[in-house]
């Protein structure tokens, strides 16, 4: 079988990586994939296309069995309506059906109308009557722009004023352009976060192992916000009793309610999900796609063949299947390009990456391969993840990898998986 991977980052080095492990797949074709894939010994080969009507082309001369799409924009583009019209086969949700992720407005109106636990809101496009609103609720509030913004389009204002400043940017400074022209503004709310991610064919729902995201630039959460700066699974907050929570009350009415609503979902369903002190859930956002980096410590865990599951999936037949996975926690620090998350410098070059083992691989993320070096070349650089029995000995691995690579203006967490260490060490 032949696969094609749409995207560039981390996550699509780790689909690649894990796909290219099935013994059933022969090629694994990603585009335009980043430094680590074109580097990647065995079955994985970039291609420079991004163009759907190339990429259709490419899938039918290159007879591409399945197509598997990273990010949130092609999706939102519409990428898996092209495919199917084009009668190839890909695992993820129409245009339609994306808007979970690329309408704020469309996912919490969506949320209220089937019950799905989330925070109070209410959406704009008058920026007098966003003003009145916060004036009304006061801080801490949270302001989202409705479009896609990289993650980088939710402002939590501790103060009024920097609510009031997050709407001026948004609604009348064109921050995010079109994507910030309507916006959410909702209840702040207060408790731990954990990334909960499913496969669905439309119908039936594989819950994949629980992570947890750090997604502030500094240690201990603070700094601004990034796409995520480490990960680790599995997370200690989704108790049995919150995982179940999390299926009833979340994953399955979003899937039935889709159906409901007369759009069929499959495709990754990613909820972020909070938990409050009296383990309470809320739905804080959804992603039509597995998480960047999260996916870098869960596949480096899952001991299944994520391209069987992904034909079931887009051939509709997910049942009775179930996932395998490595007892133990795996990690993955972000090693970050200088000034990221704002305007960062690209180019640097990257020493010391020949570290992949069983237990540590090192999964590249903005990086290109020029001659035989790498260089960076986006925000997020470096995806450094190990595994071991315990969380603690997982991170002390990836640790150790961070220290040994260099590249000028590198930037990490020396803190993630901090959080789970004491609610470990509780049990
Ligand atoms: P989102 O893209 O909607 O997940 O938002 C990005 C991050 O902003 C989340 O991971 C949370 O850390 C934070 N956030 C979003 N919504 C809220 C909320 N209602 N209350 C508190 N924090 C939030
Ligand atoms: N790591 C958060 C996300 O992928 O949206």
């Amino acid at each position: 079988m032949n696969v094609l991977i749409i995207g560039s980052g981390g996550r699509e080095h780790a689909l690649a990586w894990k796909i290219a492990q099935s013994k059933n797949v022969e090629n694994v074709y990603v585009a335009p994939g980043n430094g680590g894939t074109a580097n990647a010994k065995e079955k994985i080969q970039n291609i420079p296309l991004s163009n759907f009507d190339d990429l259709v082309k490419f899938s039918k001369k290159n007879n591409i069995d399945l197509t598997v799409v990273g990010p949130e924009l092609p999706l939102s583009m519409g990428i898996v309506d092209h495919f199917i019209k084009n009668d190839l086969k890909i695992f993820g949700p129409t245009q339609e059906a994306a808007q979970l992720e690329s309408s704020k407005d469309f996912a919490k109106s969506f949320m209220y109308r089937h019950n799905i636990p989330t925070a109070k809101y209410q959406t704009f496009t008058n920026i007098d009557l966003a003003h009145k609103y916060i004036n009304k609720n006061g801080a801490p509030i949270v302001i989202k722009a409705d479009g896609l913004a990289a993650g980088k389009g939710v402002v939590v204002a501790l103060t009024e004023n920097d609510a009031h400043n997050a709407v001026d940017s948004m609604l009348s400074q064109n921050k995010f352009g079109d994507a910030g022209a309507r916006i959410v503004i909702e209840e702040f709310l207060e408790g731990e976060e954990a990334s909960f991610i499913v496969i669905c064919d439309g119908e039936n729902i594989l819950p994949l192992a629980s992570s947890q995201d750090h997604k502030r630039l500094k240690n201990n959460d603070v700094g601004p916000n990034t796409g995520g700066m480490g990960a680790y699974s599995p997370a200690p907050i989704v108790s049995k009793e919150i995982h179940g929570k999390i299926m009833k009350q979340i994953i399955v009415p979003t899937i039935k309610g889709m159906k409901k609503d007369g759009i069929k979902f499959q495709g990754f369903l990613y909820a972020g999900v909070i938990v409050d002190k009296d383990k309470n859930i809320k739905t804080l956002e959804f992603n039509c796609r597995m998480g960047d980096p999260e996916t870098q410590p869960l596949l480096f865990r899952m001991k299944s063949d994520l391209f069987d599951i992904l034909s079931a999936a887009a051939n509709g037949t997910l049942t009775n299947i179930e996932t395998e996975w490595d007892d133990g926690y795996s990690i993955t620090i972000v090693m970050a390009s200088h000034n990221y998350p704002s305007k960062y410098r690209t180019d640097d070059q990257i020493y010391n990456l020949d570290h992949n083992k069983s237990d540590s691989f090192i999964f590249h993320a903005g990086t290109k391969k020029i001659n035989e070096k790498i260089v960076t070349s986006g925000g997020r650089v470096l995806g450094v993840t190990a595994k071991a029995k315990t969380l603690k000995e997982a991170s002390h691995k990836a640790y150790e990898l961070v220290k040994a690579i260099k590249f000028n203006g590198a930037q990490f967490r020396d803190d993630i998986g901090q959080k789970a260490f004491d609610k470990i060490d509780e049990k």
